[in-house]
């Protein structure tokens, strides 16, 4: 007994202390970063509600001040307004503010006031703290209402914070519950240990599975099971590190799939050759989503990029079969380019994949086009793409990756001509409800194009529920709402969430200037003084990205702060994209008309507010711009997940800059240190861009931190591991059912 206590009790005591100190941690973070978001929220609200206060204000209609106040508390967290003049006299309230919090007693808590001083002696400043009321806590901030430097008074928000309370107290149950139970375990594994030495007993686990004893018919059999108790061994070795890298990646490649080497199929491929006017042959990176994620996983990997040789000089730098090694200079995969003949680019591209399902897919209010014309190029090229996987499949069951939209049929066409393969695939751009996907003609054969695949991949959650009502509404299918999957004519389709993300640290960066060079370079290129403050935008001129309500936030923010007048400058770096689809042209017109107005409007000698660099631009130049920046806008109307955030914070490495980012987007579900604006409300992004530009530098640095902390954990290399793990598993899953048939029949 004894013996036994002096085992456990330095355990619990070990486990006591670090369940303390991780409480204390824990509870300490929470609190500052909710109190943080809490004080953005109010500044973001009485941003967005200002010009109208002061509208009110000035005519000195009293009931509009209280409506306002009232409009404000409505449906959000903001519990309870005032406004009080600059002496802090009572303007306007929302019902049943608390007295408590009344004029003269914030005006004294935060020394905005001091009484018995002489007015123009007071300090104007907005400030916030945490009180107590009725038991519960609650945020005040108090931000003074000033235009044009005259003081109109001070707003007073009050935030109920019983909800971060509740929350905090939650988090302190689940890290006692973990501590307990990594107590309890802790206690029973080192009496255990000490008992017996753990590897006797896997030896003996190891002796009965392989045991000369069993009979020769269940070897077989054996073998899978012994393969599955390794590969949970490894995986419990996967979680080890919390970084997944590039070497990482390829041991899990090993280990799970046998290092075998994947097909990858995607339309964009990773290096374009273009001959330029002077004749030179030239490598450009090509703008894309996919191409950022994939292009670090393939080097990682090895294996064959399947894609549209679209280049002017693709073909004499490739070999006859359209093959050449990639990354130019170096071996580390095969890209294999297919030509499409002209009448093939224009049905399969810019038909059916850009007119058709993007718009479809994307709720950005451009009607989808259907061709039927477009639809059989789309077909055959799918075709012509499944053939082409399966001349480069060196065994039966090779692993294919088949990427995004321009691909929904060839997942099922391989499928037909190579049963056995692991078929991945990923859909990069949002996925519609079941019923917005019936708005194309050919739906059914979309779903069951991609039902051929033994994973399917959207970025969140939404986009596979969304697919899986599909399957069940208008397939004859069984759908497995709780495991995530979908038998379609005995065969099943897993539909999984998983968020992509970028290589990190992106290789970009390396070669990257320091911050301040980088600074200097751009505002020299862009002619801006020192102390001007520069916002960036990074896109391909897509309609669904939401540039032209970048501007007219910009806009906004120039006619409501005359303070950054002559100050702020928006850079847009805009890729020219599918220029020759109608919408595009007509989106690019539209965002000259508006960046010329606002020029007009706010620019003059040497000042131009938007500056709209329309071409396609390397990547050493783009993360020269992000590091250059004070603040980055993503505003897409609709993303699947936007990797420009992503890039953005992994450029700032210096830990500065603001990201505004639009809540439509997938990103921001896992960037929510982001500075959250939907880009159809004006005058919120307006304000947000305004908070961007005032944050405090310790601000920028933890949100920043954060967010670089959440990318460096949750890298592109992690995105594929977890879809080639559950790709292994799900192979020998298949490989043992299939064995447990064979045995089933002999016997
Ligand atoms: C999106 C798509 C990608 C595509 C990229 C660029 O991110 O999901 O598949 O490559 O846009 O578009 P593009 O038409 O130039 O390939």
């Amino acid at each position: 007994m004894l013996r036994n206590l002096r085992v456990v009790v330095p355990v619990l005591v070990v486990v006591g202390c670090l369940g303390w100190l991780a409480s204390w941690v824990v509870e300490t973070t929470a609190w500052r970063w909710m109190v943080n978001d809490a004080v953005s929220r109010s500044q973001v609200a009485l941003g967005g509600a200002r010009d109208g206060l002061l509208a009110s204000w000035r005519r000195g209609d009293r009931d509009a001040l209280g409506r306002q106040l009232a409009a404000l508390t409505h449906e959000s967290p903001i519990a309870w307004a005032l406004l009080c003049t600059a002496d802090l006299e009572r303007v306007a309230q929302t019902r049943d503010y608390p007295t408590e919090f009344g004029c003269a007693s914030v005006g004294a808590r935060s020394r905005l006031a001091v009484p018995g001083a002489p007015r123009g002696r007071w300090s104007w400043r907005p400030w916030s703290g945490l009180e107590q009321l009725e038991g519960e806590r609650v945020q005040v901030t108090a931000e003074p209402v000033k235009e044009d430097g005259r003081t109109f008074g001070v707003a007073v928000l009050v935030q109920r914070m019983g909800y971060a309370e509740r929350r905090v107290a939650r988090l302190e149950d689940f890290i006692a519950i973990f501590f307990g139970l990594i107590g309890l375990f802790g206690a029973i594994g080192a009496l255990q240990g000490y008992r017996f030495f753990w590897r006797d007993w896997t030896d003996e686990l190891r002796r009965m599975l392989g045991g000369k004893a069993s009979r020769p018919e269940f070897h077989p059999l054996l073998q899978d099971v012994q393969e599955l108790v390794s590969q949970l061994a490894d995986e419990s070795q996967d979680g080890g590190g919390p970084v997944c890298t590039p070497e990482r990646l390829r041991q899990t490649l090993r280990r799970h799939l046998r290092g075998e080497k994947i097909l990858v199929v995607a339309n964009r491929e990773p290096y374009i050759h273009d001959r330029a006017p002077n004749g030179e042959i030239v490598v450009r990176h090509p703008a894309s989503g996919l191409v950022t994620a994939l292009e670090p996983v393939m080097r990682a990997c090895s294996g064959v990029w399947i894609a549209h040789g679209s280049g002017t000089a693709d073909r004499e730098t490739a070999d006859r079969r359209g093959r050449l090694s990639a990354p130019p200079g170096e071996s580390a995969y095969t890209l294999r380019r297919i030509w499409l003949s002209k009448e093939e680019e224009q049905g399969f591209y810019f038909g059916f994949a850009n007119e058709g399902l993007w718009p479809l897919c994307h709720l950005a209010h451009a009607r989808p086009i259907f061709r039927k014309a477009d639809w059989e190029h789309y077909r055959k090229v799918n075709q012509r793409f499944a053939d082409a996987v399966c001349e480069e499949a060196e065994g039966p069951d090779p692993i294919v990756l088949v990427q995004d939209y321009h691909f929904a049929l060839a997942p099922r066409m391989i499928r037909e001509r190579l049963p056995g393969a692991t078929i991945l695939s990923f859909w990069h751009i949002p996925w519609p409800h079941a019923e917005q996907i019936a708005i194309c003609p050919w739906y059914a054969e979309l779903l069951e194009g991609l039902l051929g695949s033994s994973i399917l991949g959207f970025h969140i959650q939404l986009h596979c529920n969304n697919f899986l009502e599909a399957a069940d509404r208008y397939l004859e299918a069984r759908v497995d709402r709780e495991r995530m999957g979908v038998v379609l004519g005995g065969r099943a389709t897993l539909v999984r969430p998983y968020p992509i993300s970028i290589e990190w640290p992106p290789r970009w960066l390396a070669d990257s200037p320091p911050v301040n060079e980088c600074r200097r370079s751009v505002f020299q290129e862009l002619g801006l003084r020192e102390g001007m403050l520069l916002g960036v935008g990074v896109d391909r001129l897509d309609y669904t990205k939401g540039i032209e309500e970048r501007f007219l936030a910009v806009e906004r923010l120039l006619e409501r702060e005359a303070r950054f007048r002559g100050r702020f400058v928006f850079a847009q770096l805009g890729a020219p994209s599918r220029s020759t689809i109608p919408r595009y042209q007509q989106m690019n017109d539209e965002i000259d008309q508006v960046a010329s107005r606002i020029n007009r409007r706010f620019g003059g000698p040497g000042y131009k507010p938007i500056q709209l660099l329309r071409q396609h631009h390397e990547p050493p130049t783009v993360f020269r711009y992000y590091r250059a920046a004070d603040l980055c806008s993503v505003s897409s109307l609709h993303d699947g997940m936007n990797l420009v955030a992503k890039e953005f914070v992994a450029a700032r490495d210096d830990c500065r800059g603001v990201l505004v980012l639009s809540p439509f987007t997938g990103a921001a579900r896992e960037l929510t240190e982001a500075l959250l604006a939907n880009p159809y409300d004006v005058d919120r992004s307006s304000a947000a861009l305004a908070a961007a530009l005032d944050m405090p530098v310790a601000e920028q640095e933890a949100r920043m931190k954060a967010m670089r902390r959440f990318l460096g954990e949750f890298n592109v290399y992690r995105w594929a591991e977890r879809m080639l793990v559950d790709a292994a598993r799900n192979r020998l899953a298949g490989r043992l059912s299939e064995r447990l048939r064979e045995a089933a029949r002999a016997s």
